[in-house]
C-alpha cells in the first residue's frame, strides 16, 4: 500500500491516483497526520510499503515500528529533518524528496512585496473609501533603474535577478560562491556584503539561515543600507535581527520592509503554541517586537506562502509520483537517504536542516 498522509488540497488524491495507477498497487490518502493516520489503518499499516508525508508529520521508530514493510518515504518537501536518518539507515529504507519546486514561485512572491512597498499598496488600500484621500500621500517609485541588492544566489536568488532585470532595474549580488557565467547571462554584477548594501536601493534576501547567517542584517549591517531603502525576506526570520529592524524603521534609516518570513514565527503563527503557553522569554519578546512590526504601514508581511501557488503545489505532487514510479523501476531518483551523491558546498545538508 502507498499511504499519503497531510494532503490538504481536494485534487491531490485524484492527481496521485491518476499517476500512480500503472503500479497496480492500493493507495491511501487523508488529510490526516501520520500519528492519526497510523491510529485509523490499523492492522492495515503492515501493508505500507511506501509512505509520503509533509514536513508537520515526523516519522521515527515509533512510527517506523508500526510499519515493517516500509521501503520509500517520500516527503513531500525538499527539507527533511522530520524524519529520523538514523532510524531509517537501520531499516535499509530509502527516503526521496522534492529538491527543486518553486523558485520562480517565490521570486514572484518577493517581487509581490516589492511591489505592494515601491506603489505603497497597503497604505493605499487603506486609504481607499476615506474622505480625505490625497493622491499625494500615495505617491510610489518606479523600479525602473534602480539597483536591487540580493544576497543569495542560488535557484530562488537567480530567478529574482532575471525578474528584476526585466523590470530594467540594475542587480548587484553577494553570495559566497559566486557563478560569474551565469551573472554575465543575467546581467547582474557580484559585490561585497557590504557594497551591495551599500549601493542597493532594495535588499533581498534569498539565503540558507544556519548559525553564520544568523542576525546577517543587525545593526551594523542596516547602518550600510542607503538611507530609504527597503528589505525583502522571503528566506528565514532568523536572518534578520527583528530589534535592529525595528529601530532601523523607525529612524527612517530604512524606507520599508517585505517580509515573508519572521524570527520565531513557527511559535507566534502557531496558536496552539501560544494558548498552551509554551511561549519562552525570547519568542515572548519577539512576538511584541513583531507587533511593532506589522503595525507599520512601511511594512508588509505574509505569514510564509511565498511557496504556495497552485503550480508549486502541483509540481510538489508530480515529482513525488514520479519519484515512487522509479523507484519500483529500481532507477530510483530524488534520493537523499541513503545520499545518492557526496554532499556538496549545500544543497543536502542545508535542506536537511529544515528548508521548506
Ligand atoms: P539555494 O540553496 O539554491 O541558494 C542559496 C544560496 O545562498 C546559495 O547560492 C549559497 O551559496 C548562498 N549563500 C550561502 N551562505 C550565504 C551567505 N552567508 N550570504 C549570501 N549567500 C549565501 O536555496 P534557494 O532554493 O534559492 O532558497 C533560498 C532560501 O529561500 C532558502 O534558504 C529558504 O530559507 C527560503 N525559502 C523560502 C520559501 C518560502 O516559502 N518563503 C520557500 C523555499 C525556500
Amino acid at each position: 500500500m502507498m499511504l499519503f498522509v497531510d494532503i490538504d488540497r481536494d485534487w491531490a488524491a485524484p492527481l496521485l491516483a491518476q499517476r500512480l495507477s500503472g503500479l497496480g498497487r492500493p493507495l491511501h490518502a487523508t488529510a490526516h497526520s501520520l500519528e492519526r493516520a497510523l491510529g485509523e489503518l490499523g492492522e492495515r499499516c503492515r501493508q505500507v510499503e511506501v509512505l509520503s508525508p509533509f514536513i508537520t508529520s515526523p516519522v521515527g521508530p515509533d512510527e517506523l515500528e508500526q510499519l515493517p514493510a516500509l521501503r520509500l518515504i517520500c516527503t513531500r518537501s525538499t527539507g527533511f529533518d522530520h524524519i529520523d536518518l538514523a532510524a531509517v539507515h537501520a531499516r535499509g529504507i530509502c527516503v526521496c524528496n522534492v529538491p527543486v519546486y518553486g523558485d520562480n514561485t517565490v521570486a514572484e512572491h518577493t517581487f509581490a512585496l516589492i511591489l505592494s512597498l515601491s506603489r505603497r499598496l497597503r497604505r493605499t488600500y487603506d486609504r481607499v473609501g476615506h474622505d480625505e484621500l490625497r493622491v499625494s500621500d500615495l505617491e510610489g517609485f518606479d523600479l525602473r533603474g534602480k539597483t536591487l541588492g540580493i544576497i543569495g544566489t542560488g535557484h530562488i536568488g537567480l530567478r529574482v535577478a532575471q525578474i528584476a532585470r526585466g523590470f530594467s532595474m540594475r542587480v548587484v549580488a553577494y553570495d559566497p560562491y559566486e557563478q560569474p557565467l551565469l551573472a554575465d547571462v543575467v546581467g547582474f554584477s557580484y559585490l561585497g556584503f557590504d557594497s551591495v548594501l551599500g549601493e542597493a536601493d532594495i535588499v533581498t534576501l534569498h539565503c540558507p539561515y544556519r548559525q553564520e547567517t544568523h542576525h546577517l542584517l543587525d545593526t551594523s549591517a542596516f547602518a550600510a543600507m542607503k538611507r530609504g531603502a527597503l528589505l525583502i525576506n522571503t528566506a528565514r526570520g532568523g536572518l534578520v535581527d527583528t530589534s535592529a529592524l525595528v529601530d532601523a524603521l523607525h529612524s527612517g534609516r530604512i524606507g520599508g520592509a517585505g517580509l515573508d518570513v519572521l524570527e520565531h514565527e513557527s511559535m507566534i503563527l502557531d496558536e496552539d503554541h501560544a494558548r498552551a503557553g509554551l511561549m519562552d522569554m525570547e519568542s515572548m519578546r519577539a512576538t511584541v517586537l513583531n507587533h511593532h512590526l506589522l503595525s507599520r504601514d512601511n511594512v508588509v508581511f505574509t505569514p510564509h506562502v511565498g511557496f504556495n501557488s497552485r503550480e508549486a503545489n502541483e509540481r510538489i505532487f508530480l515529482t513525488t509520483a514520479e519519484s515512487i514510479g522509479a523507484f519500483y523501476a529500481g532507477t530510483p531518483i530524488n534520493r537523499v537517504f541513503p545520499p545518492e551523491r557526496p554532499i556538496g558546498r549545500d544543497p543536502v545538508g542545508a535542506a536537511g536542516q529544515g528548508e521548506r
